[in-house]
């Protein structure tokens, strides 16, 4: 059984999702946020899942935040890390502990629209698929190895919001299947590339 533990620092849609999908091999040990008010802590709890917060505003440095939130997640022991919506730029110390244990989702087509506001930039730069990209997490801002993306594409009258739900749905299927590989011990990161070990097909899909 692989020890899970996940962070999230709003509304936990993707933590939610995971937990729906009650993972073969995976138990969610806790949930984690930078903020009280994260409204996917309520589901949490109602899940009977422990629910920690590290509040980012009461730490001096990302440095002394990130050590704090480390030695909480560290608590529960776990085989991996999952950001789910967690919107702090991580240290390189922090990143470097949980290497090759520590998955992000992002939404966007990685490498291209890193950061933030995703959806508004792939419209305004005329792209006819956009999507979601689960990667490892590495000290540089979503640079890390790709592990599996979703593409949905980009219809003429998308705004912000349509394309932000067309690829939210992407993101609740595609985070619970990489985190089963991971259960699974089917991911592997070995010399700067990711392998999807067993029959799973490309790690790339069109909705
Ligand atoms: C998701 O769309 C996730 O991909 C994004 O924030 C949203 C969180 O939603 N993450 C990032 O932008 C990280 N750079 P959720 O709280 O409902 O899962």
């Amino acid at each position: 059984m692989k020890n899970i533990v996940i962070l999230i620092s709003g509304r936990g849609s993707n933590m939610e999702a995971i937990v729906r999908a009650r993972i073969a091999g995976a138990q969610i040990k806790a949930v984690l946020a930078n903020r009280a008010d994260a409204a996917g802590l309520t589901f949490a709890r109602e899940h009977g899942i422990e629910t920690r917060v590290v509040d980012h505003r009461h730490y001096d440095s990302r440095e002394t935040f990130d050590a704090a939130l480390q030695a909480q997640i560290d608590q529960f022991a776990p085989d991996l890390v999952v950001l789910a919506g967690f919107m702090r730029i991580l240290s390189a110390g922090f990143t470097r502990h949980y290497e090759g244990r520590m998955l992000n989702i992002h939404p966007s087509l990685l490498p291209a629209f890193t950061g933030l506001h995703t959806h508004r930039r792939a419209i305004e730069a005329g792209c006819k698929l956009a999507g979601c990209t689960v990667h490892f997490v590495t000290a540089e801002l979503d640079h890390g190895p790709i592990v599996a993306q979703a593409a949905v594409p980009v219809l003429p009258d998308d705004d912000e919001t349509s394309l932000a739900a067309r690829v939210l749905a992407q993101e609740h299927r595609l985070y619970p299947q990489v985190i089963g590989w991971f259960a699974a011990d089917r991911l592997v990161w070995r010399d700067g590339r990711v392998y999807v070990h067993g029959d799973v097909g490309a790690t790339g899909t069109l909705a």
